[in-house]
């Protein structure tokens, strides 16, 4: 699969392992930063992730930061984007399974290397239930033209 890969400095190192962990497992990687330690601001690399996925650009997408918080919310305000944050593995299945989550997000402060990939195994072979599910993800993709 071609997956996109983004975080800010604070989750710099844990999406170089990750980086390297899809590479290993032989999907294509795009990386989309950052890729210095220096301070840079999460919305810029979130909001790139979700774009590479909604454009279908890549299949899925990856974002790191501090909590995964903030890149989730960034992400997740590119129509189309579905991005959860993960804390273990039935989290990442279940954001496959009941929500159709097409970006997972790891915050690098909260998570370990070894939950952090094993749910990122997970997140990828796991598939959409469909059903009753369906109709809940299509109310979601409603909520796209939703003004206040
Ligand atoms: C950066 O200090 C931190 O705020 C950021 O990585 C992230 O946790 C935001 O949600």
């Amino acid at each position: 699969m071609r997956i996109s890969v983004g975080s800010d400095h604070a989750g710099l190192e844990l999406k170089r392992l990750l980086v390297e962990h899809l590479a290993f497992l032989g999907h294509e990687v795009v990386d989309l930063g950052t890729n210095s330690p220096d301070e840079v601001d999460y919305p810029d690399f979130g909001a790139a992730v979700g774009r590479s996925v909604a454009s279908g650009g890549t299949d899925f997408g990856v974002c790191v930061c501090g909590t995964g918080i903030g890149m989730a919310i960034a992400a997740n305000k590119v129509h189309g984007v579905r991005a959860a944050v993960v804390h273990d593995v039935s989290s990442a299945r279940l954001a496959r399974e009941h929500n159709k989550a097409n970006v997972i997000c790891f915050g690098a402060r909260l998570v370990g290397t070894v939950v952090a990939t094993d749910s990122l195994e997970m997140f990828l072979r796991s598939e959409f239930g469909g059903g009753r599910h369906l109709r809940r993800i299509e109310k979601i993709a409603a909520l796209d033209e939703c003004q206040p």
